[in-house]
């Protein structure tokens, strides 16, 4: 009797029973994540999903690496010690905030080695609000309030992301953000009610030239961005960047009228029939001109940061020569 089985060789047998297989363990997965369950890195899935986290989990962990060279740019400038003391320890978290991620990262099979092979080659992306420069102090206040405020927007969701590990770097991460933004906003504060008015316009001009790149750090509309569905499907991103765009502008117009700046927008207006504020069109052709690495400071962050690898390579072999010779001594005793 002639069956199916006899129809294909032992190789595409195994094929399909392995296809049947997980079949069977991604409707297991899925059923998990749809009852809210989480992901630990020993667990079963999809290779999809797996690529997409180590793509957004890397992607964030070199975010928080390039992103302490703006800020780093101030150190020596700082205008007081108290001043230079919260720069350098923000600075500082921002590396620790690499360091979890990439060890997230790590939990899903991919070596840190790789992951920076592909930020020091460009061909991974990290958040493009890095690729603006720092003018002037104020610029380092306005990137506590604005961008560790629209990260803080963007990352509060992710700690109730469906990969376990990920989401538990993140709830340590924002607590030390939610620092970040108030120490911007203090500092920029300060500056408006004790400073000269060249000080105000200081915070203004910064303040018209990081609103809409951080507006931008939400990613492209609903409509049009890639991954959004997917990740959505998989518990990944909980709430869309049109949602936390509006969001972060909600909460973000009512402390400029605190602070006493304006908002570099002339359609920005409060919409009693929407509950939000409505607010002009956003130049998306700046954003990907941006991501496709013509920002005004694309080529520096990366020089800087291959720079900072190859420096640091002594360092990293006396590490291990040392960890080489502490293990041949353990095998000795
Ligand atoms: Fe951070
Ligand atoms: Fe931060």
């Amino acid at each position: 009797m002639y069956t199916q089985a006899m129809d294909v060789g032992p190789k595409e047998e195994r094929k399909a029973l392995r296809s049947a297989e997980e079949a069977q363990l991604e409707q297991r997965f899925d059923e998990r994540i749809d009852a809210g369950g989480l992901i630990e890195a020993k667990d079963w899935m999809p290779d999809h999903y797996r690529k997409t986290l180590v793509r957004q989990i890397s992607q964030h962990a070199h975010s928080e690496i390039v992103g302490m060279l703006p800020e780093g740019n101030w150190v020596t400038r700082a205008p007081t010690l108290k001043r230079k003391t919260i720069l350098l320890a923000k600075i500082q978290d921002e590396a620790g905030h690499g360091l979890y991620l990439y060890s997230a990262a790590e939990t899903l099979g991919v070596s840190r080695d790789e992951l920076l092979a592909a930020l020091h080659s460009g061909k991974a992306k990290y958040s493009s609000i890095f690729n603006y420069p720092t003018l002037t102090w104020a610029d380092v206040g306005v990137i506590g309030w604005l961008v560790d405020g629209a990260a803080i927007m963007n990352q509060v969701p992710l700690t109730r992301c469906s990969y376990a590990p990920y989401a538990r770097a993140m709830v340590r991460i924002c607590r030390e953000e939610s620092f970040h933004q108030r120490q911007g906003f203090d500092a920029l504060n300060v500056m408006m009610r004790e400073g000269t008015p060249a000080q105000r316009d200081m915070v203004q001009d910064a303040v018209n030239r990081w609103w809409w790149p951080s507006l931008m750090m939400f990613g492209p509309p609903d409509a049009e961005s890639v991954h959004g569905t997917q990740s959505t499907r998989w518990g990944i991103k909980r709430i869309s960047n049109d949602d936390l765009r509006q969001k972060f502008i909600d909460a973000t117009a009512q402390q400029a009228d605190v602070l006493g700046v304006s908002l570099p927008d002339p359609l920005l207006k409060w919409n009693e029939a929407r509950g939000h504020y409505d607010f002009g069109p956003i130049d998306w052709a700046e954003f990907w001109r941006v991501v496709g690495g013509h920002g005004a400071c694309n080529q520096e962050r990366l020089a800087a940061r291959v720079k900072a690898w190859d420096d640091g390579a002594w360092v990293r072999e006396a590490a291990l020569a040392h960890a080489r010779k502490q293990h041949t001594k353990e095998q000795a005793a």
